[in-house]
């Protein structure tokens, strides 16, 4: 057994899609591996009234369809008896102290996770704090997007910060828990090839796409007031982008790391309402097909709005203004219902040759490296060897650089990103949390996107499920003379 500590843990919004797809799964995986402690109860609030049959039922569905392997009768058994339900109204202050009885007594610390939206918030620490639940180790943990700006994450912070303690906030954004994130900050640290060509002598651009072939599932309230730049570039795209930029800090602690990261985030150049027609490129889904299924326009989903301008899809060309980035254009995009799910770092080599063979073997196709971070952390380069070759055929050759072995990966199942953050603040360990600067500085460059898109709402294009975005995403990069990597 890992954890010695005693904890209890409350989730609110246990019943939503969050806690379906991705906490229980990891909670179930860590009873299996006998990670948690014994005396751990798991405490689901919901505003919905479910008995605790009812409440056991969608838990158990929710880990036959997300968990990627047969549920074990034995775990089950053990994992459903830390399982308790409550029903809250969080417009209710007083149904809080139905989370008395269970508390009273046990001397725990408790985790409070809220995998709800950010717009109630509030209303939870003011409701924790009147049961007392906000005690002095009491752990707040919330998830991204924080506030819908900079002025609402600002209120927010400074209402997390009235009812708990700094130590005790955990910022989520699962894309740090995930070992691909963890091993690419190895990789570019470790290995000294790997910073030494990071740099305009030798880039041309680099491609950043994190795909997803599913929709917007049962979240359409949120997403539809979310939208995809707040929901995957404010947060996951951001931290992938000052990861991979980033210089490498003096000292490889959590301070120092953090300020490097805010650096590049500080650095990003401002798009705004006049430019953002040269730099962004904005859809939603339309019907299409994937995976030889017919799928339903973004709008014709369950509960939608038919006159939503929702973005679901966003492609941006962006520069980093550092001595090290200077005029290297990134291109990144992030969407819903594309042709796959694809997380991945495309790095285009300008052309050698022509300083190896004095020009003579220059041609306009170049030499990339590709990073995939999902499922595991590969890498490849994929070189043209036409000119190298005498005869006239052109060839591609991927070669494996690096990788981690898929199936030994699958097999250890190693931990998953959510396993992984839920040991971490049980730890009381803050290395993979975010920091409040960081956000800010994520809002600071994403507020005024935001705003370029009101008030220019013609920029939304609809583009078919399972192709890879609108028009104007293949505009945007094509006008550069380059191309996406679809591959
Ligand atoms: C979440 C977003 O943060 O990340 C979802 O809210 C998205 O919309 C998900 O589907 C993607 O995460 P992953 O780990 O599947 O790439």
């Amino acid at each position: 057994m890992l954890l010695k500590k005693n904890y209890d843990l409350i989730i609110f919004g246990a019943t939503g899609d969050l806690a379906q797809r991705k906490l229980f799964p990891a909670l179930y995986q860590l009873e299996k591996k006998k990670y948690l402690v014994s005396s751990i109860r798991i405490v689901g609030v919901s505003r919905t009234d479910y008995t605790i049959k009812e409440y056991l039922d969608i838990i158990y569905n929710s880990l036959k369809k997300f968990l990627n392997e047969n549920i074990q009768s034995s775990v089950w058994k053990s994992f459903k008896k830390r399982l308790i339900f409550i029903t809250i109204d969080i417009n209710q202050i007083q149904d809080f102290a139905k989370l008395i009885p269970y508390f009273k007594k046990k001397n725990s610390t408790i985790i409070n996770y809220l995998a709800v939206s950010s717009d109630i918030f509030e209303k939870i620490f003011e409701g924790l704090s009147s049961v007392k639940l906000n005690t002095l180790n009491s752990k707040i943990v919330v998830e991204k997007p924080i506030g819908k700006s900079l002025s609402t994450f600002s209120i927010i912070e400074k209402s997390i910060k009235k009812y708990f303690f700094k130590k005790n906030i955990f910022r989520i954004d699962h894309y740090l828990g995930k070992k691909t994130i963890l091993n690419l900050i190895r990789l570019k640290f470790f290995n000294p090839i790997f910073n030494k060509y990071l740099n305009k002598r030798y880039i041309d651009h680099v491609q950043i796409t994190l795909s997803e072939s599913i929709g917007i599932e049962n979240r359409w309230n949120y997403f539809n007031n979310t939208g995809q730049i707040i929901d995957m570039v404010q947060n996951h795209m951001l931290q992938i982008i000052s990861i991979f930029a980033m210089k490498k800090p003096k000292l490889f602690n959590r301070k120092n790391i953090c300020n490097e990261k805010i650096k590049i985030l500080k650095s990003l150049r401002i798009i705004n309402q006049k430019n953002i027609h040269d730099y962004v490129s904005l859809g939603q889904y339309s019907s299409g097909n994937i995976n030889n299924h017919i799928v339903k326009a973004y709008i014709n989903e369950k509960t939608a709005q038919k006159n939503s301008s929702t973005e679901t899809f966003v492609a941006i060309k962006l520069y980093i203004d550092t001595k090290k980035w200077k005029n290297i254009p990134f291109y990144i995009r992030t969407g819903k219902r594309l042709f796959k799910k694809s997380s991945k770092i495309v790095i285009f080599f300008k052309n050698q040759q022509n300083i190896l063979f004095k020009n003579k073997y220059i041609h306009t196709t170049l030499n990339r490296m590709k990073i995939d971070l999902q499922p595991i952390l590969d890498i490849f380069s994929k070189n043209k060897t036409k000119e190298l070759q005498l005869n006239s055929n052109t060839t591609y050759k991927k070669n494996k650089l690096f990788g981690e072995d898929k199936q030994l990966f699958l097999k250890n199942h190693s931990l998953e990103e959510y396993e992984r953050l839920f040991i971490e603040i049980m730890q009381d360990r803050q290395f993979l949390f975010v920091q409040q600067k960081e956000v800010i500085y994520a809002w600071k460059w994403i507020d005024p996107i935001i705003q370029a898109y009101k008030n220019c709402p013609t920029l939304l294009q609809y583009y078919n499920s399972g192709t890879w975005g609108p028009q104007s995403a293949f505009n945007l990069i094509k006008k550069d003379k380059k191309k996406w990597d679809n591959t």
